[in-house]
């Protein structure tokens, strides 16, 4: 515990002392991995930061704007609320087709880990901005299972039920914080000085994205976005890939009821 406040603070006081455009601020992955292991809840990252614990009762959303790049997505739809803000640790999946000499990668869905951040959305989101990046060098969590304490503010899952519907399931046996399927509506690329990968390597950021709900009656969530991405994206073409794979991504996503 002690260790995580230390971490936290090493955070906020970085944050103060280097430019906002500097992301990479904690001199590669190093630091990080050196002191992540499995079994630490370094996702755990809502409630790691001084002061949390008193302010996540009367946390208010009001007021809390979404990042926004240069190309700007479609504002939600009119009489929409923030509902959640999760960020998500997983994979990105690709298949290629071995027989076909000048084939790229196709996406066949992703897999990740929600963690609740919808106060510090609220409360700092300068902080929030860079968890993507920094989630990106830790271990996706060795437990999926959100009753294990390293998954104190997991808010559930995010997968895919067909290539082209997105799942978000946040109701768990802790927490009712809603569900739904969701298809893409609008895709913008990430901004150019995004983490194109794990240590600094890589192909580049997924997309940020607007997702409109497959069956808005019912379900809660009606509309979501993926924002401030860290890698994800495949390799331009196939040669020396494997039929199936998966690239290591990170990134914020805002949900609105
Ligand atoms: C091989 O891949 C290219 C690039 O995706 C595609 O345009 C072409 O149709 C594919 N060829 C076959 C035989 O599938
Ligand atoms: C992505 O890969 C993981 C690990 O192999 C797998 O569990 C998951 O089902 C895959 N997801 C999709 C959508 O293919
Ligand atoms: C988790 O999300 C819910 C909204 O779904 C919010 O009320 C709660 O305060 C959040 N907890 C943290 C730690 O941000």
């Amino acid at each position: 515990m002690l260790f995580l406040q230390a971490t936290v603070l090493f955070i906020l006081s970085a944050l103060a002392s280097s430019a906002p455009t500097e992301k990479r601020w904690f001199g590669g992955a190093n630091w990080w991995t050196h002191h992540a292991s499995a079994s630490s809840g370094y996702l755990d990252f809502g409630r790691r930061w001084p002061g949390a614990e008193s302010s996540l009762s009367s946390c208010s959303l009001s007021g809390v704007k979404m990042p926004a790049s240069s190309t700007p997505l479609p504002a939600p739809a009119d009489g929409l609320t923030l509902s959640h803000v999760a960020i998500g640790r997983g994979t990105q999946n690709y298949t290629c087709d071995l027989s076909n000499a000048t084939a790229v990668p196709a996406p066949v869905g992703a897999l990740a880990t929600l963690f609740n951040v919808t106060c510090l959305a609220a409360s700092a989101p300068d902080l929030l901005s860079i968890l993507p990046s920094i989630a990106l060098e830790l271990p996706v969590p060795s437990s999926s299972d959100v009753q294990d304490p390293i998954n104190q503010d997991m808010s559930g899952h995010h997968y895919f039920i067909d290539l082209t519907t997105a799942f978000f399931n946040m109701d768990t046996s802790l927490h009712q914080y809603g569900s739904g399927a969701f298809k893409k509506v609008n895709a913008v690329p990430a901004p150019a000085t995004a983490p194109k990968g794990q240590y600094g390597r890589g192909d580049g950021a997924v997309a940020w994205l607007k997702l409109d709900a497959k069956n808005d009656k019912d379900q809660i969530f009606q509309q979501v976005y993926r924002l401030n991405t860290a890698g994800g994206n495949p390799p331009k073409t196939c040669k020396g890939q494997k039929a199936a794979f998966e690239v290591q991504y990170a990134a914020e996503y805002w949900l609105f009821e």
